[in-house]
């Protein structure tokens, strides 16, 4: 059995889209999973606990102070049981309540409470899924790490058509199931990666720094923990966490900071991964006081940074795997070509500013990954976490098909 007994907390709140869970709790029982299910009062106005009950052959958990159960505090009981939890449908009320830390009812204590990853699918009306607080709300949820499931566009039970539909529950399966069998490709492989911005700083307050997030580093350190590795992630200041335990987490600000943190553990790796923005460039000197603005004019004085990339490319041995990335503004494919010879990487992945939806602070990437002997592999929009797959699939099989 694929679930391998594997314990799911599954939290549905109030939407319609709560009568598909129940297939998605068959779903999970099928490929052997354990079922506990926690659902909002307003849940049970679209499903019944027997329901939920015969198909998860478990207790319904829905009452944050139920006289029943004294022995055992159960938010935390069933917080600590469970090896992730999924919350499907997700409403902008718990995704609200779950990004600003509100404890009112069993599923957002438990929340509060859970351990491992949590994965969340929205379903609300279009106008509510593209409101600014609920965007907010959600891309704090991804920041703490969470998975979020995004909705689908089509016909809505308000009538309406657009985006704000629950997930397939299938494919809601597939995402949660993939997270454990994660077929392990990368297990016993040392991964490093790079993420984030780098802030070069020019006086006590300032400093040059770029609108990188981290997110798509990030998406390939969790990816790559998720399929087995050790992982050691260097990144620059970011409001991102991680939550898997095989991430070791370094946090650098500079450049320099970076490049000296990478070349402390790059001998230990097997795969490098150098999705950082860093600048290029750094203040000579930075000023020990804050800068008066007594002058018309500042000149700084900019200094070229370290290459990490072209530098590990220079040292890295024939069993080391070295992934760069090039993010251009035109020229792409021949500038990336440049970047992947010259900084002697096994691949680049090349990001381009011109392309909608991908980039910086976008949740979304389209990439175009470009081999050594410059084979190319395009992807489509997508997720950044399914970006971060693609990515780590292909390293996994030129690494293991270059190793033949
Ligand atoms: N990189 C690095 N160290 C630096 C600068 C860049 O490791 N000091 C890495 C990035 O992490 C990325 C790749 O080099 O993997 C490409 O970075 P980019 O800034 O696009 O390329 P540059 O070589 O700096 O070229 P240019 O800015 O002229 O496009």
């Amino acid at each position: 059995m694929d679930g391998n007994h594997k314990h799911i907390v599954l939290g549905i709140t109030g939407g319609i889209a709560a009568y598909k869970s129940m297939l998605l709790i068959r779903l999970f029982k099928r490929h052997g999973y354990e079922v506990r299910v926690t659902a909002t009062r307003h849940a049970l106005e679209f499903v019944t606990p027997l329901t939920i009950e015969t198909l998860s052959q478990n207790k319904l958990y829905t009452e944050l102070f139920d006289p029943t159960e004294h022995r055992d505090v159960q938010h935390i009981s069933m917080a600590d049981w469970a090896d992730c939890v999924v919350v499907a449908p997700a409403t902008a009320n718990i995704i609200g309540k779950y990004a600003h830390g509100i404890a009112d009812d069993a599923l957002s204590t438990l929340l509060l409470a859970a351990k491992g990853p949590v994965f969340v699918a929205p379903a609300m009306n279009d106008r509510m899924f593209a409101e600014p607080t609920v965007q907010h709300n959600i891309e704090l949820l991804r920041q703490k790490g969470c998975h979020i499931i995004e909705p689908q566009s089509g016909f809505l039970a308000c009538g309406t058509e657009g985006t704000g539909r629950m997930e397939e529950p299938e494919r809601i399966f597939d995402i949660v199931n993939q997270y454990f069998q994660g077929e392990q490709i990368l297990a016993s492989k040392r991964v490093m990666v790079t993420a984030g911005p780098t802030y070069e700083p020019i006086d006590p307050v300032r400093f040059i720094g770029n609108h990188s997030s981290g997110l798509m580093g990030f998406s390939i350190a969790d990816a790559a923990a998720e399929w087995g590795a050790e992982v050691t992630l260097v990144t620059g200041p970011t409001n991102l966490n991680t939550r898997h335990p095989g991430i070791r987490r370094i946090d650098v600000t500079t450049a320099a900071q970076m490049f000296e943190a990478c070349m402390t553990v790059a001998d230990q790796q097997d795969i490098m991964i150098m999705s950082a923005a860093v600048a290029d460039f750094t203040p000579e000197t930075t000023a020990s006081e804050k800068i008066k603005k007594t002058a018309d004019t500042l000149d700084l004085h900019l200094v070229k940074t370290r290459d990490i990339l072209a530098t590990i490319g220079q040292q890295k041995r024939d069993d080391q795997f070295l992934v760069g990335f090039a993010l251009e503004t035109q020229n792409e494919k021949v500038n990336a070509l440049k970047k992947l010879h010259t900084k002697n990487a096994d691949m680049i992945v090349l990001n381009s500013l011109r392309t909608e939806g991908a980039g910086f602070r976008t949740p979304t990437n389209k990439v175009l990954m470009i081999t050594r002997d410059e084979q190319t592999f395009e992807s489509e929009l997508k997720d950044k976490k399914e970006i971060a797959r693609d990515i780590l699939r292909l390293v996994h099989k030129l690494t293991t098909t270059e190793a033949q």
